[in-house]
């Protein structure tokens, strides 16, 4: 039986909708397949993961740099690299009802929709064709690149060359792959476009090994330090029929999605696939001359592989919970500080007009440092549950007393726990609780507060 991870994936894609996380492409023309568009929630949401990648594979380490390449690229890359031959699935049609399906994926040699007999399977390639210019012939094809890593390789050279950096040396990118896949679904699990994190790092031949376990363990801890359970994630190794035609070994991150575990991120060591294709087909020297022992090498390259969509889908089940207060249930998404959309709300205990000038200089005051909402519509106990449903760690309230003793009061979404900290220092309180600070550690002046909630 497959195991999956219990949370209900309609649960999520219904809040996605309801809050702004996640829209269906084009829905007002009944919707484009396996395409998505990101609301006002969705798009800081994937900010935040896109960043905290960032951080950790480039900002924060010495031994990788980023670039960013267009989605257009000379076609022979893909020649070179192997997709126009292999990018491709069996595919199969039904003869009945005319559905498509990737043939590797069927138990039975009958459709699954409607028991109908099958056509033998045909190769699909994956790679969607567009023509450059205006003439619409074989000689202008192009295609919309299926991985941003392509655009790494033929880039090696002009880095190592404008960086001066020794091996090994990374090079990550963050950008929109497109691939015509047969099946998709899973809301935003795979679909035709969609954003990748990838970085390729180039090694010494026979130090490869040990930078793949490096990178393996390295990445299983990012998800986990950004708050993913560990007991939801594994790695899994490919069998030698799984790989792809440029890896040596491979390991895939897998989540426990509801429909079971599944790939978030891939890692592979590709050897020196891809350095040697692109110069034989350039007809460039792509190696490197290694001072220490005096030779030119072709590097190899690790690289770890992961998916902007399918780590945001992660972060969301991940976070999702129900949760029974005294009064009441409550839908709480506890994302890591780090990850979620919103980072602090302001809210007024009233629309009061002596109330609303100091709730309304606290936000101008603290907008600039976090991501912070400004809500001042309905019930206090509304409002917490508003943004415990769209993961806001910390809820700031102004009442009556913060215009006599100039304190607010800070509300946690996980623990529930209040205390009333004073205006002036608000921001230094606010960082420290969102780097992880417990609120029992009161900022000076402060006190515990028995709170609004229910
Ligand atoms: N450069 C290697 C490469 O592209 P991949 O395993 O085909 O490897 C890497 O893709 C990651 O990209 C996957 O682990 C997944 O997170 C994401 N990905 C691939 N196809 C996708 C699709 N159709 N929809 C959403 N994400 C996808």
């Amino acid at each position: 039986m497959t195991q999956t991870s219990g949370v209900d994936m309609d649960k999520i894609v219904s809040l996605s909708k309801r809050r702004g996380f996640i829209f269906q492409s084009s829905e007002i023309y009944g919707g484009l397949g396996s395409c998505c568009d990101y609301g006002p929630l969705g798009v800081e949401l994937k900010r935040n993961v896109k960043e905290a990648w960032w951080k950790a594979m480039v900002t924060d380490r010495d031994d990788v740099v980023g670039i960013d390449a267009g989605i257009l690229m000379h076609p022979q890359t893909w020649v070179a690299s192997g997709h126009v031959e292999e990018f491709a699935d069996p595919l199969v049609d039904c003869k009945s009802c005319k559905q498509r399906f990737r043939a590797d994926e069927l138990t039975e040699n009958r459709c699954p929709s409607c028991g109908g007999e099958l056509t033998d399977p045909r190769m699909f390639n994956l790679m969607f064709k567009t023509f450059m210019g205006p003439v619409e012939d074989e000689a202008a094809v192009v295609y919309l690149r299926p991985e941003t890593a392509q655009g790494i390789f033929v880039n090696f050279q002009n880095v190592m060359n404008t960086t001066r950096k020794k091996l090994p040396l990374g090079i990550a990118q963050i950008g929109k792959s497109f691939r015509n896949e047969i099946t998709t679904g899973n809301f935003i699990f795979r679909s035709r476009e969609f954003e990748q994190m990838e970085m390729e790092y180039f090694v010494k031949p026979g130090t490869d090994r040990d930078a793949f376990q490096y990178w393996l363990e390295e990445r299983f801890d990012w998800y986990v330090r950004l708050g993913i359970r560990k007991d939801n994630l594994r790695l899994r190794q490919h069998g030698q029929d799984e790989l792809s035609h440029y890896a040596l070994d491979c390991y895939d991150v897998e989540y426990l999605f509801p429909m079971g575990w599944s790939e978030l991120e891939g890692i592979a060591n590709r050897g020196d696939f891809d350095l040697v294709q692109h110069a034989k087909f350039s007809g460039r020297d792509l190696s490197y001359f290694d001072e220490e022992t005096q030779e030119h090498v072709t590097p190899y390259v690790i690289e770890p592989s992961a998916g902007v969509d399918r780590s945001v889908l992660a972060f969301l089940l991940d976070a999702y919970d129900e949760e029974q207060l005294e009064k009441e249930k409550r839908v709480v998404l506890h994302f890591h500080p780090a990850i979620a959309p919103i980072k602090v709300a302001i809210l007024p205990l009233s629309r009061n007009e002596q109330l609303v000038p100091l709730a309304r200089q606290v936000y101008a005051d603290i907008r600039g440092a976090f991501m912070t909402q400004y809500d001042d519509s309905q019930s206090i106990g509304r409002r917490y549950r508003r943004q415990d449903e769209t993961g806001t760690p910390l809820c700031v309230t102004i009442d009556f007393q913060s215009l006599e003793d100039n304190q607010v009061t800070i509300r946690e979404r996980d623990s529930l726990k209040q205390i009333r900290a004073p205006i002036n220092t608000l921001g230094a309180t606010l960082r420290a609780k969102l780097d992880g600070e417990p609120m029992d550690v009161l900022p000076e002046g402060g006190t515990y507060w028995l709170g609004f909630e229910g």
